[in-house]
This record gives C-alpha cells, structure tokens and sequence, in this order.
C-alpha cells in the first residue's frame, strides 16, 4: 500500500486531484490534508484519510504525514509568504521520511526573465529546495488555466480586455491539470522527472474569445488594452491595487510567451488530448 497526500485538498486544484486519484487508487491510500477537516467530510465518506495540517505550522504538518510514501505540495495562496510555507512542508517531509515529493510548479519559457510577482520567483526557488532535499523529486509546471483567464464581470460587461498583445498561451483546464497530477501520483517511474503540462495547442487571447464566442452564442471580443487600463478596471471591481497589477502580470506574462511552449506531456499522462479553448468553454457554459 503506497499512502498518497495531497496537500490544498479543500482547494480548486486539491480538490480535483483527489477526486480523480478516487477513481484510480483505492481510498484508504489518499492521505488529503486540510486546515478544517470539516470541509472533507465528504472525502473521509468515502473513506479517504483526511488530516489536519497548516503550512504555517511544522509540527501539524509533521503529524500529518507521518506513513505517507508520496506527498503532492500544491503551492500556497499569493500574498502569503508561500516559500516560507513550502519549506515548512519540505522539511516536515524530510524529517518524518516521505518517500517521494511532487510539486505543482509553473509553466514558464526558458531563460525567461518575466517576473509575476509573488509567484515565479517562489516557484524557482521551491524547486531548488526540492532538488536539495535529497529527496526523489517530480515537478510539474502547469500552464496557466483556462479557468483563469477570462474575468466573469468584465467580459460579461464589456468583452475580453486584457494586456496580452498577440501573446499566445499553451492553456489547459485546470481539470485536465488536476487528472494528469493524479495520474503521476497514481503510478511509478516519475521520480526526477520534470513535466510541463500544457494544451495542445497554444491560442491568443482572439482566439480564446472567438471560443467563449461560440459557448455563448454571443459574440465575445478581445481587444488588448494598456497595463494601467486593466489595473483600473479591475480596482474599479473592488481589487485592491497590488492585486490588481498581480492579475496584469499573468497577461504581460503571456504577451511575452511565457506559456507559449505546447507539449505533449499533459496528452500522455492522460492518454487522450487536453481539453481546448473551444472544448472548455462549451463544457464550462453548461456545467
Ligand atoms: N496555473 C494557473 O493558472 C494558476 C491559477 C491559479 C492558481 N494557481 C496556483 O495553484 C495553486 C492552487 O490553486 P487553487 O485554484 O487550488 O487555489 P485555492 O483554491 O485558493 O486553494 C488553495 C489551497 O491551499 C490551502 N492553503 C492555503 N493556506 C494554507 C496553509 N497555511 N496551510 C495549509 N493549506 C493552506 C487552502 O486551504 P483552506 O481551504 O484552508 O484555505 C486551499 O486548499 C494556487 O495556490 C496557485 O499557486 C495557478
């Protein structure tokens, strides 16, 4: 019996993970840690292991992993100090002997020098402490989301305004991110290795337009807009200014080609293709 944990179980990413390695390991396997249990009650039905565990504090996290073979670190929320979380986790690993760490990393362009703030820098430097720990490693660097891309209110209100120029983005749905995490947890010979988990293909925020367009049956239009544009639009929304200028930084991050490289890694851990812009947002209309 391989014990597998997931850490951010109650999470969007978490969430699905777990519920995808359901239909591939047995319950009693899946280790899902939460600040509140409570949350899981419906994971520990069904017979899931669900403990207790925060970030901010090792000796849970010590606790919580104990037996546990294989740990996936989903990152930590931004604006929280997450390396500081994400060490606490890689040390609490080491110290009670998991066998094997998975992080769930970004998708970035090689020798990029982009910087989305309270993310990148984080994501490099986690991986290096992973590489140091000694530990049997495996990073996947998902690409950005179709979930995330489009900004409800506002394309509802006014279209898809985003500073992303011509930027093109291999995105995936976070489902098929979250199915193709279970599917490394859920098998062998993944130790060491590095996935970048991406669509198929990569689109321009148009294209992801003319999909949401056909979802719809309205017509949805990009237009690129300035970073100050976009900042004020979203504080108009209620965003406080940092955040704001931190969701800009995703689209200048993808008008620099930071998500534009396609692999097939996503397609052969799931053993069909990823889901496109045009799949996702017809699914996503009447989910
Ligand atoms: N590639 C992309 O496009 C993209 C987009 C969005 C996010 N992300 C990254 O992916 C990660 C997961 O995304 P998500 O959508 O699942 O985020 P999410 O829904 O906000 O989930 C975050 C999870 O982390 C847990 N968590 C937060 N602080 C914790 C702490 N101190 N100790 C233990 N657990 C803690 C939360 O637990 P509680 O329920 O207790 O709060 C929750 O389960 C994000 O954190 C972000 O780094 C990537």
């Amino acid at each position: 019996m391989t014990q597998i944990l997931v850490t951010g179980a109650t999470g969007a990413l978490g969430h699905q993970v777990v519920e995808f390695l359901l239909q591939r390991v047995p319950a009693g396997d899946i280790v899902a840690l939460a600040r509140d249990p409570a949350k899981l009650q419906a994971f520990a039905e069904q017979g899931v292991q669900v403990r207790s565990g925060d970030y901010l504090d090792p000796a849970s996290l010590e606790r919580a992993f104990a037996g546990v073979d294989k740990l996936l670190l989903v990152s930590a929320r931004a604006f929280t100090d997450a390396f500081r979380q994400h060490t606490n986790v890689i040390e609490a690993a080491k110290r009670v002997g998991v066998r094997h760490l998975h992080y769930i990393s970004l998708q970035h362009a090689e020798g990029s020098t982009v910087e989305i703030p309270q993310v990148t820098q984080w994501e490099k430097e986690t991986e290096a402490l992973l590489h140091a720990s000694g530990l049997p490693v495996t990073i996947l660097r998902n690409t950005m989301y179709f979930d995330t891309l489009p900004f409800g209110k506002s394309v509802e209100k006014a279209g898809l305004r985003a500073p992303a120029g011509h930027g093109v983005g291999a995105f995936a749905s976070r489902r098929d991110l979250a199915e193709g995490a279970a599917a490394v947890l859920a098998s062998e010979g993944h130790a060491g290795k590095l996935y970048t988990l991406t669509g198929g293909e990569a689109v321009d925020m148009a294209e992801i337009a003319l999909a949401m367009s056909e979802a719809n049956g309205r017509e949805v239009e990009y237009r690129e807009v300035s970073v100050a544009e976009f900042v004020a639009a979203r504080i108009e929304e209620g965003f406080p200014e940092p955040v704001a200028n931190f969701l800009a930084a995703w689209f200048q991050a993808i008008a620099a080609g930071e998500f534009s490289e396609v692999t097939t890694d996503l397609e052969r851990l799931l053993g069909r293709p990823p889901q496109t812009a045009r799949d996702f947002y017809r699914v996503s209309q009447h989910a």
